[in-house]
């Protein structure tokens, strides 16, 4: 079965649907840890109460970005990691890591990429008026939101929906959304 580290940076409801999912046999893989670039972030206490390993990495605590990627790479290397999975990590991943998980660093994004990547993409589509919007599932790069797309799936705004609705819509999607598309990339690239 395949190892694999979460990346969060703070509220983890993805970080808890795949751990729920994994308890529920749905998602074939071992949830080795939880890497968190916050001390105050909420994924904590979720990792805590699941007893997953969290290592809070702080980035301000290391000389550059190279010395604090390979902090980590050496937690991935002890848990023998297979894939990186980000739920609302706010980084760029830099070379360091991007180097040696060619391919199995895994990313969820609440727009249909290539619209609205960045911050504040259910907002920001919302604002445009557009009928439909979605959430990605793609491979990561040095880019913001731009890897090779692995799984996307589309809602549609209603008339006159508030956006309170569509981000509920969203984020129900994303639970649902992850797990399944994790499983089936995991099953098809065995550890
Ligand atoms: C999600 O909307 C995800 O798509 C984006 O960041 C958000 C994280 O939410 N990358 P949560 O911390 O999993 O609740």
């Amino acid at each position: 079965m395949n190892n694999i580290a979460i990346f969060a940076s703070g509220n983890g409801s993805n970080f808890q649907a795949i751990v729920d999912s994994v308890k529920a046999g749905k998602l074939q893989a071992n949830v080795s840890c939880l890497i968190c670039d916050k001390s105050q972030a909420k994924v904590i206490d979720r990792a805590k109460k699941s007893d997953i390993p969290v290592y809070v990495v702080t980035p301000t605590a290391y000389d550059s970005k190279h010395d604090y990627e390979q902090a980590i790479l050496k937690i991935l290397k002890d848990y023998h990691i297979d894939f990186l999975v980000l739920a609302g990590y706010m980084r760029l991943v830099g070379d360091t890591l991007l180097n040696p998980y060619s391919h199995r660093i895994i990313n969820i994004h609440p727009s249909l990429l290539p619209e609205f990547p960045g911050l504040h993409a259910i907002e920001k589509a919302y604002e445009a008026g557009v009928h439909k919007t979605g959430v990605t599932i793609h491979y990561v790069d040095n880019g913001i939101d731009t890897g090779p797309i692995i799984s996307q799936e589309a809602i549609t705004i209603n008339k006159d929906e508030p956006l309170e609705s569509v981000e509920e819509r969203i984020y129900r999607l994303e639970h649902q959304l992850y797990p399944e598309v994790l499983n089936k990339l995991f099953s098809s690239k065995e550890g």
